[in-house]
């Protein structure tokens, strides 16, 4: 499989960078930018990219590349500060300028007979720089300049390295992945032979080549990761899977039904679902801090899963939805990159369990595992559902979590999510749920005053959950998810919109 590694010298966008060259069909990863350049030859990649950055070419310990990676033939194309960093090293001059560029500029196109092929003369372009390249390296020629980069692209054609002042890899380079491409099959001659179908074949070979005639076991939380994880695996080894649903009594409606419907009736796996409601609950009974509902409930899961474990085993293998960024992330947190995640979407496996670890969606981003999961014909509900939290409703219910809370909660979040799916609302936002607490307001009921739950909507866009903006639903859509709430849950008398946006409210009240 043909690949293009891009170097990462602390961009934001360096993931980005990686997922639209994954969009184009070449596979990609990111490698730190101090790899050896003999160790990057011995990954045989047809391109490397040098990503952006925030340092200066200047500073006292700005992140260089191996400088022999010039000499490895492998085409180069450095992006924003990667530009900086080839003109710097290959004998250009890099300088300060005294305004910091930034937002969108008309890149004019001085030559498109490969970066921007099929290109008009000018292009938009997305600008972020402080540093600028005043004189280009011998064997270098501009390929376009804007208004205030004259070198706003560069190429030496005879080595095959390019770079560009902006940023490619952002939708506000409208034309940004066509550059990209340009770079993967003009340049690099790549093939596209990245794909989901071919990815799922790969993926379920090796599989079995390593479990071979073991037992693994699956905890399934009815998330897209462990449904993915698990229905792959269940594809290779199909019952030598076991997967463990532990329902802890604080889902969404109908969200247990919906796993077993999908799991054991549709796709046939071996699955154990154990009703632990009981137990969470009287657990959590008199609890009000936040943090120490989420360790009862942590411990708990740990507890119930490793009797279940112990119960319907023994299983050789243990396996998890781990993500790509979460494997780059640990590795960058100089952790085991193989580690049971601590953020774990069921609260944190038991660790003292000696399981070998299966995490066959590792190479993958959050959308390649959404095509993945409907490829192999997970229904929507699981697919597109939002995300949630490990403790469940315990961090939407504020204070004591009790069964009439949680009742309200399950009932009037349940209707949120009807009403944005019967607006088209649901797929464009990241989260929306309610929440209730003890407060309680007046309200009439017939003609009698009575005393009930106050209970807030709370509807959020985000990208990546670090930050989040609430969203401005339409007053009709407020309107009948207020009157849908008072109207069919009994008990509550008051309707809320969270109108706090993440910093400085967090997405979740608990
Ligand atoms: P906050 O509330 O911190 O949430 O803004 C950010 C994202 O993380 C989810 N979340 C959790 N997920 N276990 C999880 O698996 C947890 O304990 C947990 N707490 C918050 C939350 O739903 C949001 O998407």
């Amino acid at each position: 499989m043909d690949k293009v590694l891009v170097l990462d010298f602390g961009a934001q966008y360096a993931h980005l960078i990686a997922r639209r060259i994954r969009e184009c069909g070449v596979y990609s990863e990111l490698i730190p930018y101090s790899t050896a350049a003999e160790d990057i030859d011995q990954l045989k990649p047809k391109g490397v990219i040098f990503s952006g950055g925030p340092a200066s070419v200047y500073d006292k310990e700005a992140p260089l590349p191996d400088p022999a990676i010039y000499e490895l033939g492998i085409p180069i194309l450095g992006i924003c500060y990667g530009l900086q960093v080839t003109v710097h090293q290959l004998g250009g001059e890099v300088v300060r300028v005294d305004k910091r560029e930034y937002g969108k500029a008309v890149l004019k196109i001085i030559d498109t007979s490969d970066l921007f092929k099929d290109f008009e003369s000018t292009t938009v372009c997305w600008m972020s720089h402080g540093d600028s390249a005043k004189s280009i390296p011998v064997g270098f020629e501009p390929i376009g300049c804007t208004e205030n980069s004259p070198y706003a692209a560069i190429r030496d054609r005879a080595h095959k390295i390019y770079a560009l002042q902006f940023h490619p890899e952002v939708s506000h380079t409208p034309r940004g992945k066509k550059i990209l491409k340009n770079f993967l099959f003009e340049v690099c001659g790549c093939r596209a032979n990245w794909t989901m179908p071919s990815f799922i074949e790969k993926s379920v070979q090796e599989i079995r080549a390593k479990v071979e005639d073991e037992r693994v076991l699956c905890a399934l939380s009815g998330g897209v990761d462990s449904s993915t994880t698990a229905a792959l695996i269940h594809k290779a080894v199909g019952d030598q899977l076991t997967c463990i649903f532990v329902d802890h009594g604080l889902l969404r409606k109908g969200e247990a039904e919906a796993v077993v419907r999908t799991f054991r009736d549709t796709l046939g796996v071996k699955l154990i679902t154990i009703d632990a409601s009981k137990r969470f609950l009287d657990k959590l009974r008199g609890v009000v801090d936040p943090e120490e509902k989420r360790k009862i409930i942590g411990e708990e899961f740990a507890n119930v899963f490793t009797e279940a474990s112990i119960k319907y085993g023994p299983f050789e293998w243990l396996a998890q939805g781990t993500l790509y960024p979460d494997v780059i992330e640990s590795a960058a947190s100089r952790g085991p990159s193989s580690r049971i995640k601590t953020h774990h979407n069921v609260g944190g496996l038991p660790q003292q369990l000696e399981f070998k670890l299966l995490e066959p969606l590792r190479d993958l981003y959050k959308d390649e595992v959404r095509k993945i999961a409907s490829l192999l014909k997970l229904p929507d509900t699981i697919v597109k559902r939002h995300p949630f939290p490990g403790p469940g409703l315990a961090v939407r219910i504020i204070g004591e979590v009790t069964e009439e809370k949680l009742r309200i909660c399950r009932e009037a979040s349940s209707i949120v999510e009807e009403e944005l799916q019967k607006h088209n609302l649901y797929d464009k936002v990241w989260q929306a749920f309610a929440i209730v607490g003890d407060d309680k307001a007046v309200g009439v009921l017939g003609d009698a005053r009575c005393y009930g739950y106050i209970v807030s909507v709370r509807v959020v866009q985000s990208i990546d959950a670090m930050t989040a903006d609430w969203v401005k639903l339409p007053y009709k859509v407020l309107e009948r998810i207020s009157s849908r709430i008072t109207n069919e849950v009994s008990g509550v008398t008051w309707v809320t919109y969270a109108i706090s946006s993440k910093p400085p409210a967090t997405i979740e009240p608990q």
